[in-house]
């Protein structure tokens, strides 16, 4: 059986080819417990699975441990741990429930291999994806048992890696295939994973220059619920937008972004939407942005100044079924001023966490009749039913 070398460097050294061969069953502990429904977006913790973690705290007895680990009670007492201290620890505070989502796998190119084990899902502080914020990153839906839009994520990452300015640790098909077995190894077919490049660990510099090996890592999330696509408020975003150079690659650096959900949040939205540095419709925190207009076309701001979203791409593609049975009139893409946008039929939100949620308040605004509107219910219906049987080019089957 072929092994992944330990890391990128000794596949460099060795002049070794990485081989993504499948890995036994053998070789890794499988999990199969399945936890109850998780949200995809991020939203509030599911109870079930605060029970499954009470019940574990209750199995385990680990409450006062959960609670030892993560208080320092004497302040002039902190202890000092050995590795298999910190170890044993890092498994209590999993045990704690303090995580509210179930993680299946990670793969890491530091310890060159995939872990089931949430408590060692970790990665070096050194890193400077972690200090410096010198990292990329994307996802790809995991939707019965197949990948979805994997190769157009990964050209995006790829893309953003290169403006970024990180070496790739592996080739292209060799990173495809180590994400595909993380998946196989997690034995998760519904939910998420998400994977980093970053220009790795080595010290506390600016410069990479003393990041000897570029690093990658990728983590399967459960999630087997499907969102249903309630309509939401959104706010315009008062957090500055990112430079276009910024945000058109999918980099760590998310203040901005996470600020624009967290103010959205605290004003009873859903989440904020930027405008571009002319005052046009941008995109959401982590979506873009669609209008249904009074002419029935469906309308988008050009992706040139923010990320250019998978979903809505694909979306654009799909949406030509609505043009041709008449229910769209056309589909483009151009600058959407404000007051276009809050005087749309329709208004929604698009991306691979949500796929498409309809916005029935922007601002003070009520859009279009105030109801979910029937394009994004359509759209959201063509998006669900190509993740569950589209074509090959956006569906890869995972070797479980
Ligand atoms: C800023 C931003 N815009 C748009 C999107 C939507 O992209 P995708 O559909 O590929 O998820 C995202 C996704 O994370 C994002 O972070």
């Amino acid at each position: 059986m072929a092994h992944f070398p330990a890391t990128p460097s000794a596949a460099a050294a060795t002049g070794h080819r990485v081989s993504p061969s499948p890995r036994s069953s053998a070789s890794l502990p499988r999990r199969t417990t399945l936890l109850p429904s998780i949200g995809a977006a991020g939203g509030p913790p599911s109870r079930s699975w605060r029970g499954a973690a009470a019940a574990v705290r209750a199995a385990t007895g680990s409450d006062n441990k959960a609670a030892s680990a993560g208080t320092i009670i004497n302040p002039n007492d902190v202890p000092v741990l050995s590795f298999s201290e910190v170890a044993e620890r890092l498994g209590t505070f999993q045990a704690s429930g303090a995580r509210n989502q179930n993680y299946m796998a990670m793969y890491s190119s530091i310890f060159g291999g995939i872990t089931t084990d949430p408590s060692a899902m970790v990665i070096p502080i050194d890193d400077h994806m972690v200090h410096r914020g010198h990292g990329v990153f994307d996802t790809a839906a995991i939707m019965d048992g197949h990948l979805y839009e994997l190769e157009q994520h990964l050209d995006r990452f790829l893309r953003s890696a290169l403006m970024a300015k990180i070496p790739l640790p592996f080739g292209r098909s060799t990173m495809r295939s180590m994400l595909i077995q993380t998946v196989s190894v997690s034995n998760c077919t519904q939910g998420s994973l998400r994977y980093w490049l970053s220009v790795g660990p080595g010290d506390f510099q600016l410069s990479s220059s003393g990041c000897a090996n570029p690093a990658l890592y990728a983590v399967v999330i459960e999630s087997p619920s499907i969102q249903v696509p309630s309509g939401c408020k959104v706010v315009t975003s008062s957090i500055p937008i990112k430079s276009s150079h910024f945000a058109v690659m999918k980099s760590v650096n998310y203040l901005p972004n996470a600020l624009t959900k967290f103010e959205g949040e605290e004003n009873g939205a859903f989440t904020g939407i930027w405008l571009d540095d002319e005052g046009f419709v941008a995109e959401g925190s982590n979506m873009n942005v669609g209008f249904v207009t009074a002419g029935k076309e469906l309308l988008m701001p050009r992706f040139d100044k923010i990320l250019s979203g998978c979903t809505a791409k694909r979306v654009l593609t799909l949406a030509e079924q609505l043009v041709a049975d008449g229910r769209l009139s056309r589909i483009i893409s151009r600058n959407v001023s404000v007051q276009e946008g809050k005087a749309a039929d329709e208004m929604m939100l698009i991306g691979s966490g949500i796929l498409v949620k309809p916005v029935v308040q922007w601002d003070d605004q009520i859009i279009g009749s105030g109801q979910e509107g029937p394009i994004a219910q359509a759209l959201y219906d063509l998006i669900l039913e190509d993740m569950r049987s589209g074509p090959p080019s956006v569906r890869i089957p995972v070797p479980y």
